[in-house]
């Protein structure tokens, strides 16, 4: 049995590297920020006392969260900072539900729920409308990384804030699009 769990685990950690490689071929920072997506969201998971697999989960999802941005109909707005068109937003709004797919299609069923609810609010106001209880501890966790090193990071169009302006950007938003019950864990793994 204890066997059959290694072997499970292994398969998963070599379908994320596929998928994990298949994004830094898109496109380095978006591997590279999926990276440290992956790290900052299971130092939360620890700290939040969250268990050994959903740390491993979603370690793993982080990894490979923005998988769904790897298709060449997105290119053209990867690096886009203003004038979206609804097409455009269409697009980027569906790379959540894109990403999913392709994780259950490399047999990631248990991190591609987490993949799909990514980009939620906990006000509803998300990608698709889960809100509160609705929305996966995991999910919430990762939607806080995901913030922070949007934030923090240097994009083509904006330069990185500073750790401070993102936490306080950042705390405003709780209870509308963060879950505040992780604060606490995130506020603690970013220092
Ligand atoms: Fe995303
Ligand atoms: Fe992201």
């Amino acid at each position: 049995m204890i066997k059959e769990g290694v072997l499970h685990k292994e398969q998963i950690e070599n379908s994320v590297h596929t998928l994990r490689k298949r994004i830094y071929r898109f496109d380095v920072p978006t591997g590279q920020h999926c990276d440290r997506v992956g790290d900052l969201a299971v130092k939360i998971a620890e700290r939040a006392g969250m268990g050994h697999e959903d740390r491993f989960n979603i370690f793993n999802a982080g990894l490979i969260h923005d998988i769904g941005k790897t298709t060449e109909s997105f290119r053209p707005i990867l690096y886009k900072s203003g004038d979206l068109t609804d097409n455009d937003i269409k697009i980027i709004r569906g790379h959540a539900q894109e990403g999913s797919r392709i994780a259950r299609l490399e047999g990631l069923d248990d991190i591609a729920p987490l993949i799909f609810q990514h980009h939620e609010r906990v006000d509803g106001k998300g990608y698709h409308g889960f809100k509160g209880d609705g929305i996966l501890p995991g999910a919430s966790i990762l939607t806080y990384a995901d913030v922070f090193d949007a934030l923090t990071s240097d994009r083509s169009y904006h330069k990185g804030k500073s750790r401070d302006d993102a936490l306080s950007l950042m705390y405003e938003n709780v209870g509308t699009q963060l879950n505040g019950a992780y604060w606490d864990a995130f506020e603690k793994s970013v220092i």
